[in-house]
C-alpha cells in the first residue's frame, strides 16, 4: 500500500485525489490519508503530490514509519475525497517544514 506522510500536513495540495483509480484517499481539516484496505498500488499518485508527501509502504523513510498506522486510523473517521480543491494559502510556506506532526488536526 502506499502512505501519506508528515509533509502533507498543512500543505494539503490534493492534486493526489484526482489519479487515484479506487477512490481511496480520505480527507480531515489539514491532512489526508490513504485507506490501506483499498489502495491498488497503482503508484499514480506519488508523483503527483508536490510536497513528496506519499511513499510506497516498503519506501517509507523510518522517521515517517508510524504514519502507516496513522493512515491506517484515520481512514475510518475521515470522508472520501476525489476531487481536487484549492490548497491552503499558507500551504508553500509549511512545504518542507519539520515536526508537522504536532499541526496535525483530528
Ligand atoms: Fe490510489 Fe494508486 Fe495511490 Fe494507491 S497507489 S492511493 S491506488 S493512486
Ligand atoms: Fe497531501 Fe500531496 Fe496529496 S500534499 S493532499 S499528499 S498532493
Amino acid at each position: 500500500t502506499f502512505v501519506v506522510t508528515e509533509n502533507c500536513i498543512k500543505c494539503k495540495y490534493t492534486d493526489c485525489v484526482e489519479v487515484c483509480p479506487v477512490d481511496c484517499f480520505h480527507e480531515g481539516p489539514n491532512f489526508l490519508v490513504i485507506d490501506p484496505e483499498e489502495c491498488i498500488d497503482c503508484t499514480l499518485c506519488e508523483p503527483e503530490c508536490p510536497a513528496k508527501a506519499i511513499f510506497a509502504e516498503d519506501d517509507l523513510p523510518a522517521d515517517q514509519a508510524n504514519f502507516k498506522g496513522l493512515n491506517a486510523e484515520l481512514t475510518k473517521i475521515w470522508p472520501v475525497i476525489t476531487e481536487k480543491k484549492e490548497q491552503p494559502a499558507d500551504a508553500t510556506s509549511w512545504d518542507g517544514k519539520p515536526g508537522k506532526l504536532a499541526q496535525l488536526e483530528r
